[in-house]
């Protein structure tokens, strides 16, 4: 009975301790006073030595409960304090959701590469392989090898950055197909497309001194004129729209023979006349033909086996109708807020 109220004393003073207990300081505090060097179950357990020997089985017993009970209490308490101060730092640290993001910085597709793009796509679905040329070529590349010789007048119109005398910025992709066809060992039919920057002494309003060609150029058995139509219409309504219509001009290129210009129906009027295709109904967007034989035996092909036809679009038209471009500098000068409007997911 005595035991039971001093067990009962211990655990309602304890408790009383606890309930005053906010921190593991106080915690510990607690804990040593009941099970520290001098606390009150240790003292009881010093009694033992007062306690009768037939007694004291039972008393170390009723110790060994007293223990456990405060051992108990004590640890709840702790696990108590633990929960509670994880509640706290969760609450202290919530997400304020009405907090404005960061934003993250979204890049753009160019819209010269989409068109890029876009034209290689349909290239090489027509079994095309995609080249690239050197931005920096020879002039025997650029000029001599597509049978403009030195001191030919039409290299005139594409007066352009010479580095040396051998060595200048290519005024057109052109010598993407000497490239090509000389790399071709065995030469064996191609079909290529390459496109890429080129570079001019232009400085005129309506002109940059860099623009973006995309050259195209089949090597093989049979090859015609009529191949060259069939090729370029496609191209045309693809790239502007099925109603597109497609006008072919006799013209002259060193490097091919026939050559022809080719015009499509404006993009802006459809045909009908307006200040963009100065009320003709037509833009010229490409110079094309059939490939001279001088620059397929040049290049080592056997003109009276093979037969050839190359064209060659300025693309930056193409990007300036499809986008609402209105200057082509815009293309060129990397001011972000132009670049921003093309928003990456149009192009998917
Ligand atoms: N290289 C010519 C230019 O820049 C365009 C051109 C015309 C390319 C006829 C060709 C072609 O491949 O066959 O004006």
């Amino acid at each position: 009975m005595e035991k039971n109220m001093e067990r009962e004393n211990i655990i309602k003073n304890l408790e009383n301790e606890l309930n005053n207990v906010k921190t593991k300081n106080d915690l510990a505090n607690v804990k040593a006073l009941f099970l520290g060097k001098s606390g009150v179950v240790t003292n009881l357990s010093l009694k033992m030595k007062e306690i009768p020997n037939e007694e004291k089985k039972e008393y170390g017993k009723y110790l060994n409960e007293i223990k456990i009970l405060v051992t108990n209490k004590i640890e709840d308490k702790n696990n108590e304090i633990i929960r509670l101060e994880l509640e706290a730092k969760l609450n202290s640290e919530k997400i304020d959701i009405t907090l404005p993001a960061r934003h993250s910085l979204k890049g753009s597709i160019h819209p010269m590469t989409r068109v890029v793009e876009e034209l290689e796509d349909l290239f090489v679905s027509m079994g095309y392989d995609v080249v690239n040329g050197p931005e920096i070529d020879t002039d025997l590349n650029c000029f001599t090898k597509l049978n403009l010789p030195a001191g030919h007048p039409a290299r005139d119109t594409q007066d352009t950055f010479y580095l040396d005398n051998d060595y200048l910025l290519r005024p057109h992709t052109s010598p993407a197909q000497v490239r090509t066809m000389e790399a071709n060992k065995n030469k064996e039919p191609l079909r290529i497309v390459c496109p890429g920057k080129v570079y001019r002494r232009d400085d005129d309003a309506t002109h940059s001194h860099q623009f973006m060609q995309f050259e195209g150029l089949v090597v093989g058995e049979d090859i015609s004129l009529a191949d060259l139509k069939g090729t370029l219409e496609l191209f045309a309504k693809k790239l502007l729209g099925e109603k597109t219509k497609v006008r072919f001009r006799p013209s002259y290129f060193p490097f091919t023979e026939p050559s022809c210009e080719v015009d499509v129906t404006c993009f802006k009027c459809g045909g009908k006349g307006c200040s963009l295709c100065k009320q003709t109904g037509w833009i010229e967007v490409l110079g094309a033909g059939v490939v001279h034989p001088n620059v397929l035996r040049m290049s080592g092909y056997n003109p009276e086996k093979y037969t050839g036809f190359a064209f060659g679009p300025g693309i930056d038209r193409f990007a300036m109708f499809k986008y609402g471009i209105t200057d082509i500098r815009q293309i060129y000068t990397n001011d972000i807020r132009f670049l921003e409007q093309f928003d990456r997911k149009d192009a998917e």
